[in-house]
């Protein structure tokens, strides 16, 4: 890759042309546990470069401004969330959830100037435990986010919001490469207790299939909402095991099931190009998460992980090296040492610098799926930079579902495709 596609791919300011693409969707800001009761303080919420900050006005409805104040620029998250609408801390202007300016405190009324007066705002909408903002043109705004998690009860979904200190792209693409788990989450893939593949049943038969398969064969293949992404291995009874994971345009996945473990799906949105929301979920389609299962999310299992109280900062972060514990990783109790796995995870994509260097890399076949995002990503990104159409913004292209297949067919495009295409709501996940 080139400089010029790095820049391409990873630049999400204003005026880019991946910054212009991600304007096209809803995305994910906050967790709705962030803004939990009507005039409750706001809070900073930068997206895509843009210094924001969101509250919840006394009616209940969120607001997501510009963060500086059209006075003198001084920041709303230290102003007053009262009275649907929030008051400037420096001068008392205020404002409500749709940026109209409510008062000017030192202007008579009567002059009608805070009627000129308005503060950018960007409409949101609360789905799936989640605040999900829209940053583009009014005109192009799609209707809200159909991803299966984000139409259930809150009671089946458990979501989390961390800080990871780099480009969004690296973390996706670490989300979307199924061949470092053999490596990075060696040791702890099997003992995880929400995504962990060791266990009874036909879990344990699935673990036994992709320790006897070192080389999966990976394959891809485009879908109205962005990608299918497997890996076939060899299984037993002459049979192949696809794991298929959905990407959807722009910043969504949706890993494979396994067994009757609550399914995952993650997210990546760019705060700015050197710092990126990495968001987790868990859920059932068709019944609560249990509290063991919840405790679990919340001690840092799976994709989650534990936070320094009052942040989204994990407790083991880049200041104290990610907690590696050298003696750890010497016995063989995991091939890094590091806790968790999303700690895992972080580490190695934090590792690769602030914004990776692609124009450095050494691709192979593995990699494969990767570079199929990245084109993907990049046709789309140039087509909404030039006003042109972008794929995943209908419904029924996020409706879908990751699978797990035993399949005598050695084709991702021979695979039965009812698997993974929109299926009834709350209808059983199809796993194995
Ligand atoms: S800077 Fe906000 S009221 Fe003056
Ligand atoms: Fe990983």
């Amino acid at each position: 890759m080139n400089r010029e596609e790095n820049d391409l791919l990873t630049r999400t300011d204003t005026g880019t042309a991946m910054g212009a693409l991600f304007r096209r969707y809803w995305l994910p800001a906050l967790t709705v546990e962030e803004l939990p009761e009507p005039d409750c303080p706001p809070v900073r919420t930068p997206l895509l470069g843009e210094r924001l900050v969101a509250f919840r006005d006394s009616d209940g409805r969120v607001g997501l401004l510009e963060e500086a104040c059209p006075h003198r620029q001084a920041s709303l998250y230290f102003g007053r969330n009262e009275a649907s609408g929030i008051r400037c801390a420096y001068h008392g202007w205020k404002f409500d959830r749709q940026g109209r300016c409510l008062d000017i405190p030192s202007e008579p009324s009567a002059s009608g100037f805070r009627d000129a007066i308005r503060v950018k705002s960007y409409p949101t909408v609360e789905r799936g435990g989640v605040i999900w903002a829209y940053l583009g043109a009014p005109q192009q705004q799609p209707p809200p986010p159909e991803f299966e998690w984000a139409t259930l009860p809150t009671s089946h979904l458990f979501v989390s919001k961390r800080l990871q200190e780099c480009n969004y792209l690296q973390v996706m693409e670490g989300g979307l490469d199924s061949s470092h788990l053999s490596f990075l989450h060696r040791g702890t893939i099997g003992s995880d207790p929400v995504i962990g593949m060791g266990g009874s049943g036909t879990d344990s038969r699935i673990l036994k299939i992709i320790a006897g398969d070192p080389n999966p064969r990976y394959e891809t293949a485009e879908t109205d909402g962005g990608l299918l992404l497997g890996a076939r291995r060899i299984a037993d009874h002459g049979l192949y095991y696809w794991r298929v994971t959905q990407f959807l345009m722009p910043c969504f996945n949706i890993i494979a099931p396994t067994g009757d473990l609550s399914l995952n799906a993650q997210a990546w949105v760019p705060l700015d190009d050197h710092n990126c929301w990495s968001w987790a979920v868990n859920y059932h389609v068709d019944k609560p998460l249990s509290e063991a299962e919840r405790e679990a999310m919340r001690r840092g299992g799976g994709l989650h992980v534990e936070f320094v109280p009052g942040t989204h900062q994990g407790r083991a972060n880049r200041s104290n090296d990610y907690q590696q514990d050298r003696a750890a990783q010497g016995r063989g109790d995991s091939f890094t040492g590091i806790p968790s796995f999303a700690m895992q995870d972080t580490a190695v994509q934090e590792s690769q610098g602030r914004i990776a260097d692609r124009t450095l890399e050494n691709l192979v076949s593995s990699d494969n799926g990767i570079i199929v995002t990245r084109r993907l990503l990049a046709r789309a990104a140039r087509s909404s930079l030039a006003g042109g159409p972008v794929p995943g913004l209908e419904p029924a292209s996020q409706a879908v579902r990751a699978a797990s297949i035993f399949a005598a067919e050695d084709r991702l495009g021979q695979v039965p495709r009812d698997s993974m295409q929109p299926l009834p709501r709350h209808a059983r996940a199809w796993g194995v």
